[in-house]
Formats: structure tokens, C-alpha cells, sequence
């Protein structure tokens, strides 16, 4: 598996360091308040997993799976729910987990569906960001590492749903799509 890969992006130190980083931010942000972790799936689990260790005050979790319809090759911006909440989400501080924000167009409709169950407060962290690859008006306010407009695999994210177990975050070799 690792023969596919033509770089490495993150290491599995740099990620650490991320989440470490990040968790401590969060700590200091969210101490004291009714905080719920939303990890979007299937991406978000390992980094959602690794990061709230690194949190250390009161929280829960819970998940959410989307679909984004693609039209071809552009996001027509439209978002199916397969699984939603679990648990009201009403007066708690909640914190949206993904792994990447790209076009912004899925972050964009699970905040404002999720913004109108009268939360407390509604904040993105992202691992990645590709700030180039935005459509949507839609920032994440904490972000671990921005990077350029390549397709990235590891760590949660796939290249057709294969990929996601690396611990490290890396790109793919050119031929790789081209099967
Ligand atoms: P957006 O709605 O365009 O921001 O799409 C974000 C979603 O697209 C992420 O949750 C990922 O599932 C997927 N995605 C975007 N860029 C990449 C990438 O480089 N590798 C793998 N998945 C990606
Ligand atoms: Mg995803």
C-alpha cells in the first residue's frame, strides 16, 4: 500500500503535534462549557479519536454522515443526510470535527442545518484546509495545517474508499489514477 504513495504530506509525528496543539487550544476555549464533539464520517474518526484525548474537559460525541451530490465533476451543492445526530444538540457549544475543507459546500450545509436546532455556539476544526479549492462562504476556526490543491490519502481520508488506514497523510503516485 505504501508503494502508492509519492510523498508523504504529514508525518505521524506532525499530526501528533497537530492534535496536541489544537487540544490544548480547545481545552482553554471550551472549559467549562456543554461541549459536543460532531465528527463527520467516515473521514474525521481518526483525527476525531486522537484530538479529543488531547482535550482535556467535560464532553461528548457524536456523529453525522453526509452525502454531497456531484453533478459530474463539480459539487452541485446539495447534501443528503445518511445518519444524523444521535442527541439534542439544543444549548450545547458544538464543535464540527472533519478532516479536510475543501469547497466548503458540505461544512457549509451541516452548519446551517445544525445551527438551526438553537445551539449555543457552532465552530469548525479542520485537519486540512485547501483555502484555494473554496466555494462556499465558510471558514474553519481552528485549522491544523493549510495545504496546496493536491489530492491527499491517510489518516481517515481515501482515494475510493481505500487509503483510510495509514497513520500518516500522504499523495498519491500519478498512475495510481490512471487505473
Ligand atoms: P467539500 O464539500 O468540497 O469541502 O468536501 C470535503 C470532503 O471532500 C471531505 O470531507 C473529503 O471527504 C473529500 N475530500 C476533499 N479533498 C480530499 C482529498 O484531497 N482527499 C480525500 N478526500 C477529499
Ligand atoms: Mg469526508
Amino acid at each position: 500500500m505504501q508503494d502508492d504513495l509519492k510523498e508523504i504530506l504529514l508525518s505521524e509525528e506532525e499530526i501528533e503535534q497537530i492534535c496536541k496543539e489544537l487540544g490544548e487550544q480547545l481545552t482553554t476555549d471550551y472549559d467549562g462549557k456543554p461541549l459536543v464533539c460532531v465528527g463527520i464520517l467516515k473521514g474525521s474518526v481518526m483525527f476525531m479519536a486522537d484530538l479529543i484525548k488531547r482535550i482535556n474537559t467535560h464532553l461528548s460525541i457524536d456523529f453525522m454522515d453526509v452525502s454531497s451530490y456531484h453533478g459530474g465533476t463539480e459539487s452541485t451543492g446539495e447534501v443528503q443526510i445518511l445518519k444524523d445526530l444521535g442527541s439534542s444538540i439544543e444549548n450545547k457549544d458544538v464543535l464540527i470535527i472533519e478532516d479536510i475543507l475543501e469547497t466548503g459546500t458540505t461544512l457549509k450545509s451541516i452548519t446551517e442545518l445544525l445551527q438551526s436546532r438553537r445551539v449555543n455556539s457552532i465552530e469548525i476544526v479542520t485537519l486540512l484546509d485547501k483555502p484555494n479549492r473554496r466555494k462556499a462562504d465558510i471558514e474553519a476556526k481552528y485549522v491544523g495545517k493549510k495545504i496546496p490543491d493536491e489530492f491527499v490519502v491517510g489518516y481517515g481520508l481515501d482515494y475510493k474508499e481505500n487509503y483510510r488506514n495509514l497513520p500518516y497523510i500522504g499523495t498519491l503516485k500519478p498512475e495510481i489514477y490512471s487505473k
